[in-house]
């Protein structure tokens, strides 16, 4: 019997990878994947709660499946993910036409649970955290697919527990992958054509450091920077209180780093990073930042920033702004607080007015707008370095990669270029990706170098 999916995917990397490895858990029990809800069997969303309004997106998304089961009693809806694990069981109560429910630790047992769902229409849930060493045995690894870039999980979950994050809560303590594991997975995954890989974990600076015996981060990017044939490397997301010297040099030291990081400052207040439990003051983070730009004097930052945390003034938003002036990240993501539960930051006093936090946003919004603006825009007429991860999004037949600052550019080219390095001029900058045209086209080897 031909049994058909519907996924959605919402959140961060690790969800991106997470659903990866649904969809091949499910391709194990016969489903195929569709792309439209309306002929699916079985509906799924794999879910983010890391702000009301990414829950509420989730909440609003499931809505419109209702006529759908209304019409098909038969369809199975689901929901994993971490507002799945942050609602637990109570999920049922507040969306009736749910029929499973699976947390961000019981990915693995998506088979046994729709298996049974297809044999006896049972509500079926599991939300427990796992131990550390079934963990460990369940780390998501490579999964069979082409492609140019890929993520690899280094380590999962957090333990910093920031006062307004809901992470730590959904995703559980931090357990890191073995080193001997993950250089393996990439030699294995360079054999299969990958190009690039992005270690992710939600601080992937402490990588290691719960583990016996386990090798640092920055050492880490050394022995995968030996993998022959693999052309970059990038990681995500770094908690600037672990960002250690040693491997702020590594960006002086390993060619195949690309130039940019992802350092979310949160705050430029010394009052509210400490209220937020980040560990670092500003002038910490900015002496981070001097170090990096030191090593490598092209490297591009980009950041987080809250704005409206509660008890902020329009003192402590200033140091936000100054912070924001004087790094002029080359992208911030720019969030208005928003109230986690079970996080510790909803105990706080919150006088300030919504409208005074959006005027706060707005000007925020503004001021690195034209940073980063400005930014991009000295690209044009540079000739930058592309990897080719294949036809453009936009279906125009035109091909699309990244520089080593982690941006999309479009040109036009033969397809035989997808999986090599090749100059492209830039000759134009769009607040998400670049557009450019080839300078020349390459013939031989794949070029050796690669971020330079
Ligand atoms: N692990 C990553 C990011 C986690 S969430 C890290 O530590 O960098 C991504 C971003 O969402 C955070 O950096 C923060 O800026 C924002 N965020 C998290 N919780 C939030 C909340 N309750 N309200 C507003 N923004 C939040
Ligand atoms: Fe959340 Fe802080 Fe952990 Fe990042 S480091 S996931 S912001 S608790
Ligand atoms: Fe969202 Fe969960 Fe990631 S809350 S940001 S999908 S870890």
């Amino acid at each position: 019997m031909d049994k058909r999916f519907y996924l959605e995917t919402f959140g961060c990397q690790m969800n991106v990878v997470d659903s990866e490895r649904i969809v091949d858990l499910l391709h194990q029990i016969g489903y195929r994947q569709i792309d439209k809800p309306d002929a699916a069997d079985l509906i799924l969303l794999n879910t983010c709660s890391v702000r009301d309004k990414a829950e509420r997106k989730v909440r609003g998304h499931l809505g419109r499946f209702k006529p759908i089961k209304d019409k098909r009693p038969e369809l199975i809806i689901g929901v994993g993910g971490c507002v799945a694990q942050q609602e637990g069981e109570a999920f049922f109560e507040s969306v009736p036409y749910l029929d499973l429910i699976f947390g961000t630790h019981n990915i693995h047992k998506l088979p046994e649970l729709v298996l049974d769902l297809e044999k006896q229409r049972v509500k079926r849930h599991a939300v427990e955290f796992l131990d550390r060493e079934t963990r460990l045995q369940l780390f998501p690894k490579r999964v069979e697919g082409e492609s140019v870039a890929r993520y690899v999980t280094v380590m999962q979950g957090c333990d910093n527990f920031c006062s307004y994050c809901v992470v730590p809560h959904v995703r559980g303590r931090e357990v890191s992958r073995p080193s001997s594991d993950i250089v393996l997975e990439v030699t294995e995954l360079v054999t299969a054509g990958v190009r690039e890989v992005t270690l992710i974990g939600q601080n992937v600076n402490s990588y290691g450091t719960k583990e016996a015996g386990e090798i640092s981060f920055a050492d880490l990017l050394r022995q995968i920077h030996q993998v022959e044939g693999l052309e970059r490397i990038r990681f995500t997301t770094s908690h600037p209180k672990d960002l250690s010297n040693e491997l702020i040099d590594c960006f002086g030291e390993l060619p195949k780093l690309c130039k940019s990081l992802q350092l979310p400052v949160q705050s430029g207040s010394d009052r509210i990073l400490h209220l937020m439990n980040r560990g670092y003051s500003q002038q910490q983070y900015l002496q981070k930042v001097e170090r990096l730009k030191s090593v490598c004097p092209d490297i591009r930052l980009t950041t987080d920033l809250i704005v409206g945390f509660p008890g902020e003034t329009e003192n402590d938003f200033l140091q936000t702004l100054a912070v924001v002036e004087q790094v002029k990240f080359a992208d911030a993501y720019t969030f208005l607080y928003s109230p986690r539960p079970g996080t510790a930051a909803t105990e706080l006093e919150d006088e300030t007015p919504a409208e005074l936090k959006q005027e706060w946003f707005d000007r925020l919004l503004e001021v690195q707008g034209r940073i980063s603006l400005d930014c991009w825009k000295a690209d044009i007429g540079q000739i930058v370095p592309i990897l080719v991860e294949g036809e453009s999004r936009r279906g125009d037949g035109q091909l699309f990669g990244r520089s080593t600052w982690n941006r999309i550019v479009n040109f036009a080219g033969p397809k035989s270029l997808i999986g090599r390095i090749v100059p492209i001029r830039i000759t134009g900058s769009f607040k998400n990706s670049q557009v450019g045209e080839l300078v020349e086209a390459p013939t031989g080897d794949l070029p050796q170098a690669s971020c330079q």
